[in-house]
């Protein structure tokens, strides 16, 4: 597999919008509850593309999709309060909501918009052509603008029609957002400062097979914690006595094993965990040597030594890179290990010795809980193309927008 050219990805920093229609894809997907956007945070994420296009004399068409509705219109998807929260955010001037995001109404609503004025599209996902990255589908959004600006990167994992037809259709630019996601995880994986650790936590080891392989060739110490951890110690011959663990997938661990060893990466586990019956707020806990695991208990956090050795470890690294917590951290008192990890690598990152990414819903929650994203370096606003990314994945949309106007330039020698 090579590697896709970064530096063709062409960003919006010199680039002229005075007077010009710029289609904006952001991630706009963002927890609705009770008609109102719950959690604003990418939708803050996205300002900084918004006000320079704004600045710059645009007229800015912002699309995204909102949940899974899968092609049929339904009132819990609509992007109609996210369209207020951005108003609001915005502070200046209305922002225009129109309740389609393709075909006449939308043309005809968009030819009211002066320069520095913002729309924003109903939810793409109403329209079956988004998911099945449909090129008809795609020509409709691309009538829409004059130029096309990609700063959904937690969306870019998804070959759909306003992430990847599109680029090939018109001239496409990479936004501040998209920028900084990738430049983060180019900073972690392709040319970090070393010694660099990886963290990988979650509860399943199958969900994460890829991103480990990857990053046992990549890091200098690889960190399984969570549920994952149990199918890991399995396979090094420990009896994780009632915990969740993949006994299907022990054999591919071992390989996985085997390829860190191969590669001089330093598999980090837990020397001693906190184990109980249940994972249920107030339940009787213990702590026990992760030898001496017993049989009707489950491992629900990493134990105390652990967590000194992990901070230890930290200590000595230079760039780490995060997804996953490391125990049930949303179950008090689970939730010791990650929030102590969460603390200590944002005091670290303070302080200006270490370098830290994160990503992922979870562990985003884990350092929201203790306060510690402001310290981080950089903190993902995305989940899944954060995973395919770690996993050494190319993303489609990353491909399009580097690959936009070569393909644009043979789409148009084949139309003659
Ligand atoms: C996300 O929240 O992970 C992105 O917005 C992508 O959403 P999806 O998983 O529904 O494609
Ligand atoms: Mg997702």
């Amino acid at each position: 597999m090579s590697e896709i050219d970064l530096s063709n990805i062409k960003t919006i920093d010199d680039l002229d919008v005075n007077g010009k229609r710029v289609l904006v894809r952001a991630d706009l997907n963002v927890p609705i509850e009770d008609g109102e956007v719950a959690d604003d945070t990418r939708i803050k994420r996205v300002l900084p593309t918004i006000s320079k296009l704004k600045q710059g004399g645009a007229k800015v068409i912002l699309m995204s999709h909102l949940g899974r509705p899968k092609g049929e219109r339904s009132p819990e998807t609509s992007l109609r309060p996210v369209a207020e929260r951005v108003e609001k955010l915005l502070n200046g001037g209305p922002v225009l909501f129109l309740d389609d995001c393709v075909g006449p109404d939308v043309e005809k609503g968009l030819e009211t918009l002066a320069t520095g004025d913002v729309a924003v599209l109903e939810n793409l996902r109403y329209h079956k052509g988004e998911e099945s990255n449909d090129l008809g589908f795609a020509r409709q959004l691309a009538a829409l603008g004059d130029i096309y600006v990609d700063d959904a990167f937690s969306s870019a994992h998804r070959a759909h029609a306003s992430v990847e037809a599109i680029a090939h259709l018109m001239p496409a630019y990479a936004g501040k957002l998209m920028m900084a996601e990738i430049s983060a995880l180019r900073t972690a994986l392709a040319d970090p400062e070393r010694p660099v650790m990886a963290i990988v936590g979650g509860a399943k080891v199958s969900t994460k097979i890829d991103v480990l392989k990857n990053l046992a060739t990549r890091v200098d110490v690889l960190v399984v914690g969570g549920g994952m951890a149990n199918t890991l110690l399995n396979a090094q011959g420990v009896n994780v006595g009632n915990s969740l663990y993949e006994p299907d997938f022990v054999e591919t661990v071992k390989d996985v094993l085997a390829s860190a060893k191969r590669a001089g990466c330093e598999i980090f586990l837990p020397v001693d965990e906190v184990v109980a019956k249940e994972l249920a707020p107030g339940t009787e806990w213990a702590v026990c040597d992760v030898n001496a695991i017993p049989s009707d208990m489950m491992v629900l956090d990493q134990g105390p030594k652990s967590i000194e050795r992990l901070k230890a470890r930290l200590g000595e690294m230079r760039t780490l890179l995060w997804n996953g917590p490391l125990g049930a951290f949303e179950v008090a008192p689970f939730g010791k290990g990650t929030l102590a990890l969460a603390e200590e690598s944002g005091r670290l990152s303070k302080e200006g010795k270490l370098i830290s990414i994160a990503g992922g819903g979870d562990t985003v929650r884990a350092l929201n809980m203790v306060g510690a994203t402001p310290d981080f370096t950089y903190v993902s606003t995305a989940g899944g193309a954060f995973l395919e990314w770690l996993a050494g994945r190319q993303l489609p949309a990353v491909i399009a927008l580097a690959s936009g106007q070569v393909n644009a330039k043979h789409e148009a020698v084949a139309a003659g």
